[in-house]
């Protein structure tokens, strides 16, 4: 029996890897749906002893998006070249540095979507992480084994020659021709539609439902072997067979060249065809092909001297304008949008594109039914970058700025100092919504499930009137609003509590304060350490942190002076920035072992975090930097330290053990 339900997971897996991994099906899917429901009928005659890597088991799995969990290895990025004089400089650098050694090259296409890692211990998949910020990343486990091109068990010829551990890295993405499906359906739920397969692949991943996941066509392409146990390769290129033996999808069209100029030709090709790539592509990645080259190399504190991305041109296309409107922003700055016949670009139809506001229109002379191009540059979202003025026929009509708000009809108010239009009115339900869904977003409360379709519901049944009544909502109200069933309303209400966990840097940043996004709140609270401080301060003080100019202090102060309520209410909602005790900032010693040196931290250390040490550390005037370089003063190597120790030893860097790091923590 139990043999019979191990072979059928193994069939199971054989097919999974050929319909998702090769591209090359054996079975239709009605068989392979036959197969599967077949194992959860068996599986369900003894369920506490179904494995986590059945096939079975895909969804349902466990996330914790805001964990910072430590790469093995920081995941860093790559340096960009623009143009063929910029791939040769890297090659000069690279030759100089190996001293005019033969190299070898490896080409991939570079994939647009979101750096992951996967680790496996003894063959099973444990563990799934976000780049994040490329130290930390974000355990996303329960929605990358979804991605059924995800192995959930490694393969081989040889089960004994499975490694005990081994993590890849790699890039998961969307299709570019199912962009436009999804992005009908989050239309149809009153979604914001995703700009391009990018966010697609990013919003998928970073959900905190594996059932939302399972059901994005996710897909992924390896690109290296980050850590392995058990085997020694001497090339990247072998590296990735032995990964591809393994059971994971690697991109196909990867090539080995003996010299740039080969490179260049793959580059050329490649741009040619580009478009007709199912996938969203980038650029190509260069990569030194010999491991011992690629360590002699190193890297900078950002990015390997191994690689570099050798970017494409950016996508453009042409089309008319149909209409301009004008959108009320949280903050009542009125912007011009323009309304566009839809066009692909970059694998996604646009539709609208902003005009930033009357100057610009003014500028470039923009007309509604005027043939524009249009440019998309990497991330960016596109913009409008040139009207074609001999396309015009004569019907083109001008476009001119509406006296009143859009949303209240309050006259809009133009300032001498900025270019901005306003709607000043306090109470605009358009800038209200705006701001809610602001309040949130990622970069503020992360509250999930509060999208423009349920803010706009809210507030045009008058259930919110500030961001403070969310904390407030009952569920019998929100369960009536439309599209919003028990499951839902449960869920938005749970976010909604959870929200009040938030760092007050991200609180503050929600209140839509004018000039305040991350970094200064960021600089704001550091500094006050908490919003009940900062709401206090004076113009002055504020103006003193270095960073911050006048224009913010004024806009901060006079923020709290007009919001004392909305404050006030925050704080009766129990958010916990704001009723748990602020630690006094330790002051800063000036004199010590630490004063002047610079640290890198890493390993786990006894009897503290890693962010813990930092902050030790810069209290008593020493700086912390993540990557170990010549300018390193001290390691800091806890249990479980890696590369970074390799390195250190490398460049004779010292070392301090955690025991000693404490000791002199404790002197000090
Ligand atoms: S190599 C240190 N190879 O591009 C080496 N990256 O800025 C860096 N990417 O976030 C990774 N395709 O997620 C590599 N074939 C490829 C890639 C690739 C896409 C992404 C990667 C990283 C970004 C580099």
């Amino acid at each position: 029996m139990k043999t019979d339900i191990n072979k059928l997971r193994e069939v199971i897996r054989h097919h999974e890897r050929k319909y998702y991994v090769d591209d090359q099906p054996e079975i239709s899917d009605a068989e392979f749906d036959k197969l599967m429901r077949e194992l959860e009928e068996l599986e369900k005659t003894s369920p506490d002893e179904v494995p986590s890597d059945s096939p079975t088991q895909r969804v349902g799995g466990s996330v914790s998006l805001g964990s910072r969990i430590p790469h093995r290895s920081p995941m860093l990025s790559l340096d960009n070249c623009f143009g063929k004089e910029e791939l040769l400089a890297f090659g000069d650098r690279v030759n100089k540095i190996l001293e005019d050694e033969p190299v070898e090259y490896v080409t991939e296409l570079k994939i647009d979507g979101l750096g992951v890692s996967l680790l496996y211990e003894n063959g099973i998949f444990s563990r799934g992480l976000t780049r994040g910020d490329g130290e930390f990343g974000e355990d996303v486990s329960g929605n990358l084994r979804t991605i059924r091109a995800v192995p959930l068990r490694l393969t081989g010829a040889d089960p004994n020659a499975i490694p005990p551990v081994l993590e890849v890295r790699g890039e998961v993405f969307i299709p570019k021709h199912l962009l436009d499906e999804i992005n009908v359906q989050r239309e149809a739920q009153k979604e914001t539609p995703f700009a391009n397969p990018r966010n697609a692949a990013a919003g998928s991943v970073r959900t905190q439902s594996t059932s939302v996941t399972a059901q994005r066509p996710l897909d992924i392409f390896v690109y290296s072997l980050n850590y392995v146990e058990g085997y020694e390769f001497t090339t990247h290129s072998e590296a990735l067979e032995k990964i591809k033996s393994l059971g994971f999808k690697c991109n196909p069209y990867t090539q080995v060249h003996d010299s740039l100029e080969d490179v260049v030709t793959y580059y050329d090709e490649w741009v040619a065809k580009r478009e007709d790539i199912p996938y969203e592509v980038d650029g190509i990645v260069v990569k030194v092909n010999d491991l011992s080259q690629q360590n002699e190399l190193g890297s900078t504190a950002k990015s390997p001297r191994w690689a570099t991305s050798y970017k494409f041109p950016a996508h453009r296309s042409t089309t008319t304008i149909e209409k301009i409107e004008v959108q009320v922003g949280r903050t009542g700055v009125l912007t011009p949008v323009a309304i566009l016949a839809p066009v692909k670009l970059a694998g996604a139809t646009i539709t609208h594109s902003t005009l930033h506001n009357e100057q610009e229109i003014v500028a470039k002379d923009i007309r509604i039914g005027d043939t524009v191009v249009l440019e998309r540059a990497g991330d960016v979202i596109p913009k409008i970058l040139d009207v074609l003025k001999d396309k015009r026929t004569g019907s083109e009509v001008e476009f001119s700025f509406p006296d009143q708000c859009p949303s209240c009809d309050t006259p809009v108010q133009r300032s001498e100092s900025e270019v901005a239009i306003r709607c000043v009115n306090a109470g605009c339900s358009a800038q209200l919504k705006r701001r809610i869904e602001h309040y949130a977003s990622r970069n503020a409360l992360e509250i999930e499930g509060l999208g423009p379709a349920t803010t706009n519901q809210l507030v045009d049944n008058g259930l919110v009137s500030d961001v403070a009544d969310l904390y407030s909502l009952k569920s019998e109200n929100v369960s009536k609003l439309e599209r919003m069933g028990p499951g839902l309303t449960g869920y938005l209400i749970h976010e909604i509590e959870r929200s009040k966990e938030a760092a007050a840097a991200k609180v503050l940043v929600g209140l839509s304060i004018f000039h305040v996004g991350e970094t200064v709140a960021e600089l704001l609270i550091e500094h006050f350490l908490s919003i009940d401080a900062l709401s206090q301060a004076d113009a002055k003080s504020i103006e003193a942190i270095p960073g911050i100019g006048p224009q913010i202090a004024e806009s901060v102060c006079s923020f709290f002076t007009q919001n004392h309520q909305l404050i006030e209410k925050l704080k009766a909602a129990g958010l916990r920035c704001f009723t748990e005790e602020v630690a006094k900032k330790p002051p800063i010693i000036e004199d010590s072992f630490f004063t002047g040196k610079t640290f890198v931290v890493t390993g786990s250390l006894t009897d503290m975090t890693r962010t813990e040490a930092s902050t030790q550390i810069k209290t008593r005037g020493g700086k912390v930097t993540s990557s170990v370089t010549g300018k390193t003063d001290y390691l800091i190597a806890g249990e479980g330290a890696g590369s970074k120790y390799d390195k250190a030893v490398e460049l004779g860097v010292s070392i301090l053990t955690a025991e000693t790091f404490l000791e002199q923590i404790k002197e000090n």
